[in-house]
């Protein structure tokens, strides 16, 4: 008999790791030969624990499990009371287009055979075939843009990197994914950690890279464990060392574990860190791609940007970019958090509106009562309201109502939230993360604080003072941190003048 029961992060918060003892203890006492593979979430958290069990038919699902709901895994399958159905049959898995995901939930994370039989390495095979030159025209050709939040694209970061002379240059993976709401970075690390290994290869054939570093935040110590011990395996396995399999090509990693600090998700902050130095933000001109990790040529880039890059050469650039909208091409890990009724990872081309993921994909609110606003990009995201539900996910439409797509979070509110204090939480946040390099965020942001509290005291006069102080922010600030809080705040000011009324106060 064999099972699939995640090691996922979240999968293990609601209780797989109790799942998995007492599945291993019921087979024993029941004679039976039970194999248990602990894989990545299919990304339905509402349903983790789920459990799959391989049938004849496939793999049968079954969730949210409790350890009352063991033993009956081990009888008539078909009347288990949290029987699903087929896997790959459930709505959330059938309305997917996964393609960095293929194989997440899917296989033994740490089967380099399993990765193979589902496609590895067929990408990574592919590009030893090429030279740099067509390497990073294929990445460029397939319109693939930084999935980290910026939406830089990526063929041109590698170009800028390939081009430049240097003794040595790097490949940076950005896993110090601390925008809230997001976590494909850390399933991914989690669930198929090859993937991520092999675009790093990639990326290294293409910039004459050999070295390579994940930088992985501390809170994430399943996935520095998974990312580990796949290093080692691919290593054993002449994926990484001096002859990239069997091929003249040298790349070889390690990952390092951050301290937690959110400002080190910033590129030059994280090379900071990652040279051993104290996390704060360095001016840019020159960019990391000149002169990055110990001023060497380096591409800095996000777990997703790499991990999308081996199906864009095992299925070719043309199929990738077939998918998406306007300049958003290719497929987006959603994340969808917050007051929801269905929350996790949904893979999906660009171009949904906002109101598709949140009333269809999402459900609605968990609370049952109307949904008030969606966070997207994380803490330094605006809040949409429902009358902008009508926009499409894609870099530039978001950006065209003042927001951002971000690492592509979504945090839902139901009409309980009060923005006011969603404007005050965006600007304590920016006080407490600062680095401290710049005054309009080391200042501003406490001012900042201190504004919206004079507001929820009644005095309207603030209002203007806030909307100038965050002007101030957006143009002066050295990095996104100062730079973006203003979109949140602005926002919620914006969409929710209600929540700012001096007569607020009086009423509660
Ligand atoms: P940016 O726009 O300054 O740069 C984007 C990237 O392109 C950088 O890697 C930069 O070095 C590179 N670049 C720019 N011009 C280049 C050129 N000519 N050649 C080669 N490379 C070039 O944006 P930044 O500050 O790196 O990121 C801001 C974004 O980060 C925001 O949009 C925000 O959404 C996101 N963010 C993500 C978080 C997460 O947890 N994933 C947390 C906080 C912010
Ligand atoms: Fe540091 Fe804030 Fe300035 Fe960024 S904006 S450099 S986090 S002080």
């Amino acid at each position: 008999m064999k099972i699939y029961l995640p090691l996922d992060s979240a999968a293990v918060a609601l209780g797989a790791d109790e799942i998995a003892e007492s599945l291993l203890f019921q087979a024993k006492a029941r004679g039976i030969n039970l194999t248990l593979i602990r894989n990545g979430s299919r990304g339905m958290v509402w349903l983790e624990p789920m459990a799959e069990v391989v049938t004849d038919a496939g793999r049968m699902a079954f969730g949210p499990l409790t350890l009352a709901d063991v033993p009956a895994l081990f009888d008539d399958l078909a009347a288990h009371p949290k029987a699903l159905g087929l896997t790959d049959e459930l709505p959330w898995m059938k309305a997917q287009t996964r393609l960095t995901f293929a194989r997440v939930g899917v296989i033994d994370p740490l089967s380099l055979d399993d990765y193979k039989a589902h496609g590895g390495l067929a990408g990574l095979t592919m590009a030893l075939g090429l030279d740099k030159a067509a390497i990073v025209a294929e990445v460029t050709n397939s319109g693939l843009r930084g999935r980290g939040g910026a939406g830089f694209p990526t063929g041109i970061k590698w170009k800028t990197v390939s081009d430049a002379v240097a003794d040595r240059k790097y490949i940076v993976c950005n896993a110090d994914e601390g925008d809230s709401a997001t976590f494909a970075d850390r399933m991914l690390m989690e669930g198929d950690p090859f993937t991520l290994i092999e675009g790093m290869v990639i990326a290294g054939l293409a910039t004459g890279a050999t070295k390579g570093f994940v930088y992985i935040r501390s809170e994430y110590p399943v996935a520095i464990e998974v990312m580990q011990k796949a290093v080692k395996i691919a290593r054993d396995a002449g994926v990484l060392g001096n002859s990239v399999l069997g091929s003249a090509h040298a790349f070889d990693m390690e990952i390092r574990v951050g301290a937690g600090a959110y400002v080190c998700g910033e590129e030059t902050s994280l090379l900071n860190s990652l040279e051993g130095k104290r996390g704060v933000v360095r001016a840019k001109p020159p960019l990391p791609a000149l002169q990055g990790f110990m001023a060497r040529p380096t591409v800095v880039n996000n777990v997703i940007s790499l991990a999308s890059v081996p199906v864009i050469f095992e299925k070719g650039a043309e199929f990738y970019k077939n998918f998406g909208l306007g300049r958003s091409r290719g497929t987006i890990p959603l994340q969808i958090a917050g007051n929801v009724k269905h929350g996790g990872l949904f893979e999906i081309a660009f171009g949904l509106t906002l109101g598709e993921i949140v009333d269809k994909i999402a459900g609605g609110s968990a609370s049952g009562r109307p949904v008030k606003a969606v966070q997207v990009g994380g803490p330094l995201g605006a809040y949409f309201p429902r009358a902008l539900f009508d926009t499409p996910f894609g870099y530039e439409e978001f950006a065209g109502k003042d927001g951002l797509i971000g690492h592509a979070g979504l945090t839902v509110f139901d009409d309980s939230a009060d923005m006011l204090k969603q404007a005050r939480f965006a600007m304590e946040f920016c006080a407490i993360e600062s680095c401290g390099k710049c005054t309009p965020c080391r200042i501003g942001a406490v001012r900042g604080v201190e504004t919206v509290d004079r507001i929820a005291k009644g005095d309207s006069t603030a209002i203007p003072l806030l909307t100038d102080l965050c002007n101030t922010m957006k143009s002066g600030s050295l990095c996104a941190l100062g730079g973006f809080t203003p979109y949140p705040v602005m926002s919620a000011l914006t969409h929710f003048p209600d929540d700012f009324a001096p007569m607020k106060e009086a009423a509660e």
